[in-house]
């Protein structure tokens, strides 16, 4: 062959060549290693040397030829790739995101949140408190007396220093009045243990709301006026309430409330909603004498109160429907995902 149709033949592969694979094949196949052009340099020591000179700068510019058409094309065929790949990898920025998932709030946050909305209306301050507590806060100073069932070691957990998880969230109204001076109202939320078998309607951990007002000649009345305010604030104008009488140490008279509790599907009920009562004097002497040990004054003698405490599980549980309240804190997202934005 000569070297024109050599160099054709290579310039016409080149310009062919499709992609970078094929080109590297046509790159080898003529300036590989053991291409035909190095082929053609090596045939050089064969020539007698007044030849081999001339000859070389031939075969050089076959070279030459091959490899700057190789370059360009090379070039041009990796322009062309990406190129490609720009076009097929295109974003566009203008199309609208993919939404995140959103979150929401728990729904016995949601009910926390209209109750202490009711109570913040009337005044009430809003406060939490330590779910690990002694048992003097617990049971003592709230006049529980060392044979009630409460205190027995089914119902409550109990650490291993002594200390305990609170059993309620009465144990705040000892904290708050000792730091506290009369008059004062305010609710309480938070979480409490009991120690029991979990059903439908039970779980070792829930939650409760406590209230507490103290002041002079606060009455009954003003407990039972309270209550109801409540009961319209969660069910309407026309809700209503119905108190029993009812057996708790740290209050005398003691009553448990319930709600009539009415949905649009017709259903309606009474709900029990939780336990209430006056301020028992036992539990104002504990206060005074907490007080007294920690250098401050007396306060609380001759004072009048009332106390409530109840479940917002209950309310949650009508509220939305949910039968079972274990799902509440199975954190099954098929339950607490439907509590998302502005349900309810
Ligand atoms: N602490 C009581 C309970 O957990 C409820 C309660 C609170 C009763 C305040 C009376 C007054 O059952």
């Amino acid at each position: 062959m000569t070297d024109q149709s050599l160099q054709d033949q290579a310039l016409q592969a080149i310009a062919a060549a499709p992609d970078l694979d094929a080109l590297q094949a046509v790159k080898t196949r003529y300036v590989g290693k053991s291409g035909l052009v190095t082929k053609e340099l090596g045939t050089l020591g064969k020539l007698p040397p007044e030849e081999r000179k001339a000859r070389g700068a031939e075969i050089n510019a076959v070279r030459g030829a091959i490899e700057a058409a190789l370059t360009e094309r090379e070039a041009l065929l990796k322009q062309a790739a990406l190129d490609a790949k720009l076009a097929s990898e295109a974003i566009d920025v203008t199309l609208p995101g993919l939404p995140l998932p959103a979150g929401g709030l728990h729904p016995i946050n949601r009910v926390y949140d209209d109750l202490t909305a009711i109570y913040e209306r009337m005044g009430y301050a809003v406060i939490e408190g330590p779910e690990v507590e002694d048992e003097h806060h617990n049971f003592e100073a709230l006049n529980v007396p060392w044979y009630h069932p409460a205190r027995d070691l089914q119902d409550t957990f109990w650490l291993e220093d002594g200390r305990l998880l609170r059993t309620h969230t009465s144990p705040m109204q000892i904290r708050y009045m000792v730091n506290h001076e009369p008059a004062l109202k305010v609710v309480v939320r938070g979480k409490v243990y009991r120690y029991e078998a979990t059903d439908a309607t039970h779980e070792a951990m829930f939650h409760q709301l406590e209230g507490l007002v103290v002041g002079d000649g606060i009455s009954m009345t003003d407990l039972k006026g309270t209550i109801a305010e409540m009961a319209r604030g969660l069910y309407g104008p026309t809700a209503r309430v119905r108190f029993q009488p009812s057996y708790y140490p740290f209050v005398e008279p003691g009553a448990d409330f319930a709600v009539w509790w009415e949905n649009p599907r017709g259903e309606s009920k009474w709900l029990e909603l939780g336990g209430c009562g006056m301020i028992h004097p036992n539990v104002f002497k504990a206060v005074d004498d907490l007080r007294e040990a920690e250098g401050r004054e007396r306060v609380y003698e001759g004072k009048t109160g009332f106390a409530f405490g109840l479940g917002p599980e209950r309310i949650a549980m009508l509220k939305y429907g949910i039968p079972d309240i274990r799902y509440f804190y199975a954190n099954d997202p098929k339950v607490i995902g439907q509590f998302r934005g502005e349900l309810g």
